[in-house]
């Protein structure tokens, strides 16, 4: 799909529908189009009168003109002008996508200039209304088979603008990039786990790696043997798949800091020998979610060229029951040299992610890491699909994390690290357990865990379990899985890259 701004010689433009907001408490037809109100018949009356309460988000109407080359203007409800704000945006843009869906129609153009209320930070209500397009015209279709029910994709969208200042231009890259690095994310985790293996997985990552020119360190069973990375082989060791240690760097030549990134990638959770019910088993492979939104987000790093070095460390493993598996009770060294009672083989994200955090922050020193995962049911539990947890004792970093979230519609909601519930993960054999020893606070003793394998580095850990999939559906995003973290982490690292 692309999507281009229209600024010239509106009175030629050519185009199968127009798509305008309609505001309850706004007057609605821009100036610009005034060429057109002569062929609508009848005009309707409530296009020039206030208040119009009909005109709900969502709601909308279809006027076929007289017109030969703007047949069909269709107008679409944005609610009260007073109400506006991102969300309602985001929800506004991918409506007019799922209208061209219903309408069956490929092309469309969108009137922006003066018609959208703007918000406080115009750079980001573009970008973000431009990434819904793209979000909501997405779908993961390999499987399907039947495809005449689905509609034809959109092929291109005209937004118009008369006099459309420079910078558009580039928050519309800068939309498209960020739009399609959350499908790329979305694809990978939607991907069933017989398709998406590590081993896939890394190919996939070797293939942007080409296009981006990132450099690569790949681990495999026998490099991560070589490194003892035994909490990642640990969970792998079931498996007939072979774990990898997948890093990408990105570097700028004009960055004066580098960035961590770690994402948990158990292409499926079975639990292991501590297996799962059967009841939603299938939604494990969602929790590779956590690596396919780093992936993301380096690409999108990568895409716009910020100005600033980003490490992406994804520890990519599936977590089975076998003869060869892991047990409960058996006690692993792990990279950093501590020793980890292995309680339960379901608590496996925070294995790898101890190798991993360890590995990154040695080898690679970064100057601040965040690790988002598919951690714990417990912060389904505590937040639900509404929000992600950050865990961090950097107050810092955990406000410039939320703020990103808030931009990017992608919530942060901060739980505590005290030093009481580091009492919970004391084993008596080995130095960690990797399960607390009470019940609660699943999502903070998870957290707690993975501090004990990070050094001095500023660190935020985000558990995406409620998020990564199972959100609510909007017109932006559909059902299942989410890109969660895509959009947040590119606005915190452009931040601070500024
Ligand atoms: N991948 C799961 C966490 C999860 C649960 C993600 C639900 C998405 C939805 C994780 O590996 C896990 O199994 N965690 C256990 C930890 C427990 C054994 C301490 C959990 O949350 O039950
Ligand atoms: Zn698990
Ligand atoms: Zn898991």
């Amino acid at each position: 799909m692309k999507v281009q701004i229209r600024s010239k010689r509106l009175q030629i433009l050519e185009i199968p529908v127009l798509i305008l907001p309609v505001f309850q408490d706004k007057k609605v037809w821009p100036h610009a189009l005034n060429f057109l109100i002569e062929h609508l018949h009848p005009v309707p009356d409530q296009l020039f009168q206030h208040p119009r309460p009909e005109w709900k988000l969502h709601q909308k109407r279809l006027i076929y003109t007289t017109h030969n080359r703007i047949p069909l203007v269709v107008l679409q409800g944005a609610g009260k002008e007073s109400e506006w704000n991102l969300d309602k945006a985001r929800q506004w843009w991918g409506a007019a996508l799922q209208v061209m869906n219903e309408l069956k129609e490929v092309k469309a153009g969108i009137y922006w200039d003066g018609q959208f209320p703007q918000t406080r930070d115009p750079e980001n209500l573009f970008i973000e209304c431009v990434a819904a397009l793209h979000t909501a015209a997405y779908r993961v279709t390999h499987f399907q088979t039947e495809r005449e029910e689905l509609p034809p994709e959109v092929e291109m969208i005209e937004i118009i603008h008369p006099h459309p200042p420079k910078r558009l231009t580039k928050w519309l890259e800068t939309g498209e990039h960020l739009g399609k690095a959350v499908n790329l994310a979305r694809q990978l985790a939607e991907f069933p786990s017989n398709e998406l293996t590590p081993q896939v997985f890394v190919k996939r990552m070797r293939e942007l790696g080409e296009i981006h020119k990132w450099q690569l360190e790949v681990l495999d069973r026998k490099a991560l043997e070589k490194k003892r990375m035994n909490a990642l082989l640990a969970v792998a060791q079931g498996s007939d798949h072979s774990p990898y240690l997948a890093i990408a760097s990105y570097r700028h030549p004009a960055a004066k800091q580098t960035v961590g990134l770690v994402g948990k990638g158990v292409t499926f959770d079975s639990g292991g020998i501590s297996i799962k019910p059967s009841k939603n088993m299938e939604e494990m492979k969602y929790d590779m979610s956590g690596a396919a939104a780093v992936l993301g987000a380096l690409s999108v790093v990568s895409a716009t060229r910020l100005p600033i070095n980003v490490v992406a460390a994804l520890p990519l493993v599936e977590n089975m029951p076998s003869g060869k598996a892991i047990r409960p009770g058996d006690i692993v060294r792990s990279y950093s040299g501590k020793t980890i009672e292995i309680i339960n083989t379901d608590a496996e994200g925070r294995l790898i992610l101890a190798d991993a955090l360890s590995y990154l922050e040695q080898k690679y020193q970064p100057d601040v890491m965040v690790d988002l995962a598919t951690l714990t049911g417990a912060v389904v539990v505590a937040l639900g699909n509404m929000a992600a947890a950050v865990l961090s004792e950097k107050d810092d970093l955990t406000r410039a994390l939320r703020e990103a979230g808030d931009l990017a519609g992608e919530k942060l909601w901060p739980l505590p690290l005290w030093e009481d519930y580091k009492e919970l993960m004391k084993s008596k054999l080995a130095d960690v357990r990797n399960i607390s020893t009470k019940s609660g606070a699943g999502a903070i003793t998870a957290a707690i865990f993975l501090q004990q394998f990070v050094g001095k580095t500023a660190w935020a850990h985000l558990d995406i379990a409620g998020t990564a999939y199972g959100m609510p559906a909007k017109s932006h995003r559909p059902e299942g899985a989410t890109g969660f973290g895509v959009k947040l982490l590119w606005y915190w690292i452009s931040s601070l890259s500024k």
